[in-house]
């Protein structure tokens, strides 16, 4: 790297707005934090393809030195990433997938094991017998159409489970209460709610619990982020029989984007592990999560504190320049 050389990093991020998005900027901040030289210009597709095919083209006409990129569909965003990449920007894919191979290093959890380690908790905890509701994420991302394959393939082991509806929530919490508004009747003779994430789990458990179904009915979801709102407080609570670990991947994306512009050779695909989250391991689990969030918190602070008292020492010592001049 050349002396004194700065480094900016562009991120397209398909939505800021829910709480695994925001734990994954602030996972990438913190990885920053070690990296004074590097600025961070963030993009906010508000969940729309095209305001994201948009952002990205903005992003490199201001001169970006690395992409990291979230896309909020796979097949419509890969043609402005291959353009970005032939330019001879580095780009790392995260969390969703593009289509092609224009990309140095993809991270991600393997969605397709999460949708299986359901399937296997589904089966097992219904007994291999029931109705499941699947309620799936934004049909033209990869983490919906492969949690979706990995809980067919499981599934496919309890002939006595049937999946007698699929609603396309979107990965939204709205759209999923809307979409069980309208699937009522599904509801009511199902046994499990399977989500594609926590959020719309929780969703459809509010209309459900507002008609009087929450008694038979079970829910499972993904995500299980720590914290007062996180899903695994929806464990501990009961209100979800189990969740999978979805790690966001901020920070391997930060340190691989650092590597690459240091010219060194990177993992091409980096797999982050799951793990299921349910009543026998939950307690150890948040408890140690949630103390790494309020020291992460802390930090947080720490340095925010640093940064003011930089602030006064700066003043001060023009002050005194001033003083010692006149
Ligand atoms: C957040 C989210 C997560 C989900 C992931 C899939 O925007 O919907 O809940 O696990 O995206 O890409």
């Amino acid at each position: 790297k050349p002396q004194g050389k700065k480094f900016t990093i562009g991120f397209s991020q398909c939505t800021g707005a829910d709480q695994w998005r925001q734990t994954m900027l602030s996972d990438m901040k913190r990885a920053l934090s070690f990296h004074p030289d590097y600025t961070l210009l963030y993009e906010d597709a508000g969940n729309s393809t095209e305001k994201q095919i948009a952002q990205i083209q903005s992003l490199t006409n201001r001169d970006i030195d690395l992409l990291i990129i979230s896309p909020n569909e796979t097949a419509p965003i890969t043609k402005a990433v291959d353009a970005v990449f032939k330019q001879g920007i580095p780009v790392i894919v995260l969390d969703r997938r593009i289509d092609s191979e224009s990309y140095n290093a993809y991270i991600g959890g393997d969605n397709f094991e999460i949708g299986r380690l359901a399937g296997a908790f589904i089966g097992n905890h219904l007994k291999g017998k029931g109705a499941v509701i699947e309620v799936k994420g934004l049909a033209g991302s990869s983490p919906a159409q492969e949690r979706h394959r990995g809980l067919q393939q499981q599934l496919a082991r309890f002939p006595g489970i049937r999946v007698v509806a699929e609603l396309d929530g979107e990965w939204e919490r709205d759209t999923a209460r809307h979409r069980a508004e309208a699937n009522l009747a599904a509801l009511q003779k199902a046994d499990l709610v399977f989500a594609h994430n926590d959020v719309m789990a929780l969703g459809v458990y509010e209309v459900c619990k507002q008609h009087g179904l929450t008694r038979q009915l079970e829910f499972v979801g993904i995500d299980a982020l720590p914290g007062p709102q996180g899903g695994m407080q929806l464990v501990t609570d009961g209100l979800l029989k189990a969740s999978f670990l979805y790690p966001t991947g901020g920070e391997e994306a930060i340190e691989t984007a650092v590597q690459v512009l240091a010219g060194k050779a990177v993992r091409r695909e980096t797999t982050l592990n799951s793990i299921q989250i349910d009543a026998s391991n939950v307690r150890a689990i948040k408890a140690q999560s949630d103390k790494l969030l309020s020291q992460q918190q802390d930090i947080e602070k720490q340095s925010q504190r640093i940064d003011e008292l930089k602030q006064t020492y700066l003043t001060q010592r023009n002050t005194l320049y001033v003083t010692l001049a006149s």
